[in-house]
């Protein structure tokens, strides 16, 4: 085997965003394009001659052969070792965890979360650090600006190597270790819920389905719900991982995941439902007949925390998204625990897991986590939410309830209005600007408007400054009307609208949220003026 210094086309700068590199699949496919990036992360991120890679992703199309080139570069560029999982899966959170099982040095993820896989859809890369968590803006940044410059990459010439077999083998002087995707994940969860008392509720009836939606959580939620939980087989579906994922979208919520939501509001519904989306990251939890809002769940987690072993001591403090709703903050003051805000993205959590301010966090677009590891986790999620339901013995619906009557209901919703024009969307966004100054003191829904603002976060940890995260309208009585655009999306501008508003009184906590928050979206269009720039009378999706 020899190694090769492959001289490559210029390459143009490649920017990673915060959730990696994602592009369509052919672009992946050009020449030297995966290589010049992958090369260009190893470039920049210190050294890590004789150390530990994690590599895998969540089986979509292209996988396999990315695993394949990652490998082989791997070895010329000098890591001493890398563990990749069988059949090049691990779901984001089970690569987070295995980096710091193994105390590795950094993990490529290959995923592009919930976007449609297949040969004409999308593909991604991303680098995760030392703790398990996604690379900070420093690496991204020395990353892109590696990918303006490089000329050339280090490869191996050898055959493809077999990703099947679990075991070890070397490539050229660096070893390669095909481990089990499930077996450290699974145990990590059994560490930290009651898998008695879950088992328990399972074989007393309790019914419950998990939709895989044919992506990478399938292994994982089989292994553990079906084999170390006793659910019955079925209840786990769409459980096998497809590279195209079956030709749909994995993203769990009300809109993608309608089969799971057609079942639980039909006839027959099981207690408990939940999906997953196509990295494992992403999570949905239904009731008979019942919705959870993310944020809700968060709040429901933080107070019925210590019901999980993992969580019996307590938890340090909580972390949400800004246009996450204050659903958690509220049990956070009752606990007398420190609840921080950060900008949009998980990046933002890292820090205050690290500095062990945080144990809980999540954000309204269906992400919940915990220190346990340092990416938001689905099935986590569906864990602790199956641990509460065994010990508290009522109910998804009946908790809500109980929640609300205690810390008043936060009425959420979000609209997104997707692929509109750039230039619109950003006078969406100054319109609201605009009336920054005037707004304050003024009614508006009904509610007096306490001030406007762009949301701009100072790290706690680290100092470091991120601004114009989002413009707001924070009313006196703690509802918000939220505007920000994308940072995810690939055609146009997509504007999130989000709304809030805070219901204490326990006769109100049973309207339709859209019903409830009625004069907060028409306030939010007539102070936009969102429709007549947009030319959307109605948004793209609503959560
Ligand atoms: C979206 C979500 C955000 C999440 C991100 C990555 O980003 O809103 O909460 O962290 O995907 O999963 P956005 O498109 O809003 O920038
Ligand atoms: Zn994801």
């Amino acid at each position: 085997m020899q190694i090769e210094a492959v001289s490559s086309r210029p390459f143009e700068g490649q920017r990673p965003g915060t959730s990696g590199l994602r592009k369509k699949v052919t672009v992946f496919q050009q020449p030297h394009y995966l290589e010049n990036f992958v090369q260009s992360v190893f470039d920049s991120i210190g050294d890590f001659a004789g150390q530990t890679l994690v590599v895998g992703g969540d089986g979509r199309y292209f996988n396999r052969q990315a695993i394949q080139t990652i490998l082989k570069m791997a070895a010329a560029n000098g890591f001493g070792k890398v563990l990749v999982g069988q059949g090049g899966i691990l779901s984001t959170p089970a690569a987070s965890c295995v980096i710091r099982q193994y105390g590795a040095y950094g993990g490529l993820i290959l995923s592009a979360s919930h976007n449609p896989a297949g040969p004409d859809d999308d593909f991604g890369i991303k680098y995760n650090i030392g703790n398990g968590g996604p690379a900070p803006e420093g690496v991204t940044e020395a990353v892109y600006d590696r990918t303006r410059e490089i000329a050339s990459y280090q490869t191996v010439v050898c055959d493809d190597v077999d990703l099947d077999h679990i075991g070890a083998f070397d490539l050229a002087g660096m070893r390669v270790q095909v481990i089990d995707p499930v077996a450290d994940y699974a145990a990590l969860m059994q560490s930290l819920f009651d898998f008695d008392a879950i088992r328990s509720l399972l074989a007393s009836g309790f019914s419950m389905a998990f939709d895989a939606m044919h992506a990478v959580t399938g292994p994982y939620a089989k292994a553990i719900l079906e084999g170390m939980l006793g659910a019955p087989a079925g209840t786990v579906r769409n459980g096998e991982p497809k590279e195209d994922f079956g030709g749909g979208h994995p993203d769990p919520n009300l809109t993608y995941a309608h089969e799971l939501v057609a079942l639980l509001y039909g006839d027959d519904a099981p207690d408990f439902g939940a999906a997953s989306d196509g990295d494992g990251d992403r999570n949905m939890i239904l009731g008979s007949r019942f919705f959870v809002t993310p944020s809700d769940s968060l709040a429901v987690l933080a107070a019925n925390a210590t019901l999980a072993p993992g969580y019996s001591n307590g938890i340090s403090g909580v972390a949400r998204s800004m246009p996450t709703s204050a659903a958690v903050d509220r049990v956070a003051a009752s606990m007398g625990l420190d609840c921080y805000e950060t900008p949009t993205g998980w990046k933002f959590f890292g820090n205050l897991m690290d500095a062990g301010r945080v144990t809980l966090c999540g954000e309204e677009s269906f992400g919940t986590g915990s220190d346990h590891v340092r990416e938001k986790d689905g099935l986590w999620a569906v864990l602790f939410w199956l641990n509460i339901l065994a010990v508290r013995k009522q109910s998804v619906q009946a908790i809500l309830a109980d929640h609300w009557r205690k810390f008043g209901r936060n009425y959420y919703s979000r609209h997104d209005y997707e692929g509109v024009d750039s230039a619109a969307a950003a006078q969406v966004l100054q319109n609201v600007r605009d009336q920054f100054l005037a707004l304050p003191g003024t009614n508006l829904a009904g509610r007096r408007v306490a001030c406007c603002d762009d949301f701009s976060y100072t790290d706690p940890v680290d100092g470091s400054v991120s601004e114009n995260q989002g413009v707001r309208v924070l009313f006196e009585d703690g509802s918000r009307i939220i505007f920000r655009l994308s940072g995810t999306g690939t055609s146009g501008a997509t504007i999130r609208l989000y709304l809030e508003s805070y219901e204490a009184d326990q006769a109100k906590h049973g309207m339709d949220a859209q019903d409830a928050l009625a004069d907060m979206i028409a306030a939010a269009g007539k102070v936009s003026q969102l429709q007549p720039l947009t030319g959307r009378n109605q948004p793209t999706v609503i959560t």
